[in-house]
């Protein structure tokens, strides 16, 4: 079980007061707060270590090297992966799928297709989009249900020989909507031979991932939405497909040998982390997961799950405000939410006078905003450090807020 009162203690930025108040942070859809742990490691290397990785024989670049390598395994131990050569590093959830866009789709014919759904992150369709314009391709996408959920029928009429990428998130930042992974997975390896990558950025930092058990191909994670830094994430792939894609960014780091004309690649993983990687931020990344797995990632699941629960409840039985927050019973504890007549941004700078920091705006889903025609909407993300006082003072602050706005 997690005792929110305690583990508060590990986060410095609780002691900050905003606006007078306690802060009530519920912005962790956008980054997490990061424990002392990952703060104290990555001050720790520029303190005492700090040399480039892979470039020194010396006891400096030797100890960054270690720690950087290392932290490959706490990610393999993390989601299961079959090796720690299947991790690789990005600067984010973003980078990885730019990355996977461009390596992937280069080997499609024109006219392949490619499946998203209509509550993409912008980070899991700009990329395509600009791969499939280069290379012809189709993008097609699965339509969602009045609850906010994929309509899986239709997602099965859209398979066909022609499905060479399916990708999709593993949990909406809009809806904490969680898409059956396994059964998508399996309905696409009996129809097609596509690759279907996750969208890990929200599904991670809540859930045990067990990347074998899911059957997947890929999944796209975002290292500062899990208790670490910025500038660093991860993507995880199958050994015998990433063997098999080619590198997007050349440079150092990345090559066997180089001629004047000519290059071979460095094996995986390192054929894709062209130049001097983010060291730092992966060590401190390592401390992330270190910090969550000594949690237990079924009690980070747990607890995702109980103040989910009692903050819908909460939430829904506030008069005025609209909730988009899906009714399955697996979900995440994020909600979109919204006022008629009143614009997201001024309830926003409202809650803010109470202390409580939620986002504003169309949080990089602007398609599914437009399909369910609102322009934006205010979000409510809840986390480990987040127990039921934070969503009782959000609530509080929404009712005020909608008698003064209103
Ligand atoms: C569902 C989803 N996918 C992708 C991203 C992008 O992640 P990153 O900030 O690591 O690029 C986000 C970030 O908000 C997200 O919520």
């Amino acid at each position: 079980m997690i005792n929110v009162s305690d583990l508060k203690k590990d986060f410095p930025i609780f002691e900050r007061e905003i606006n007078g108040k306690r802060l009530t942070y519920l912005d962790s859809g956008a980054t997490s707060q990061k424990p002392s742990a990952v703060i104290n490691e990555m001050s720790n290397v520029y303190t005492n270590m700090n040399a480039n990785v892979h470039r020194g024989t010396y006891v400096l670049s030797s100890e960054t090297t270690t720690k950087y390598e290392d932290v490959r395994n706490k990610l393999k131990d993390f989601i299961n992966a079959y090796s720690s050569d299947e991790i690789i590093f990005t600067k984010g959830c973003t980078e990885g799928f730019n990355f996977l866009a461009n390596s992937i789709c280069k080997e499609l014919s024109a006219g392949d297709e490619i499946i998203l759904s209509e509550i993409e992150h912008h980070a899991n369709i700009i990329p395509w989009q600009m791969v499939a314009e280069k290379y012809n391709l189709k993008i097609n996408y699965i339509n969602i249900t009045k609850s906010f959920d994929l309509d899986l029928d239709h997602f099965e009429s859209l398979l066909n020989s022609k499905t060479k990428v399916v990708s999709i998130v593993g949990e909406s930042n809009m809806s904490g909507m969680l898409p059956d992974i396994q059964k998508m997975n399996s309905l696409v390896k009996e129809k097609t031979d596509a690759i279907y990558i996750v969208d890990g950025a929200q599904l991670v930092p809540h859930r045990k991932i067990d990347v074998q058990e899911l059957g997947i191909d890929f999944i796209c994670v975002s290292g500062h939405k899990m208790l670490g830094p910025t500038g660093i994430g991860v993507v995880w792939g199958r050994k015998e497909l990433l063997e098999k894609l080619d590198p997007v960014y050349g440079g150092g780091d990345m090559i066997e040998e180089v001629f004047y004309d000519s290059a071979t690649w460095a094996p995986v993983p390192h054929k894709f982390e062209a130049g001097t990687p983010p060291y730092v931020e992966a060590i401190g990344l390592g401390a992330a997961v270190d910090y969550l797995s000594s949690l237990n990632m079924k009690n980070v699941e747990k607890h995702s799950d109980d103040l989910r629960i009692y903050a819908k409840n909460k939430l829904e039985n506030i008069k005025g405000l609209n909730v988009v927050h899906t009714n399955s019973k697996v979900a995440g504890c994020t909600f979109a939410m919204s006022v008629n007549g009143v614009h997201a941004t001024d309830i926003s700078l409202m809650l803010d006078t109470f202390g409580v920091a939620v986002r504003a705006g169309h949080h990089c889903v602007q398609p599914f905003h437009r399909k369910l025609n609102l322009d934006a909407t205010f979000r409510a993300t809840g986390y480990i450090y987040n127990d039921e006082e934070d969503f009782d003072i959000l609530s509080d602050a929404i009712e005020e807020s909608i008698k003064i706005l209103t």
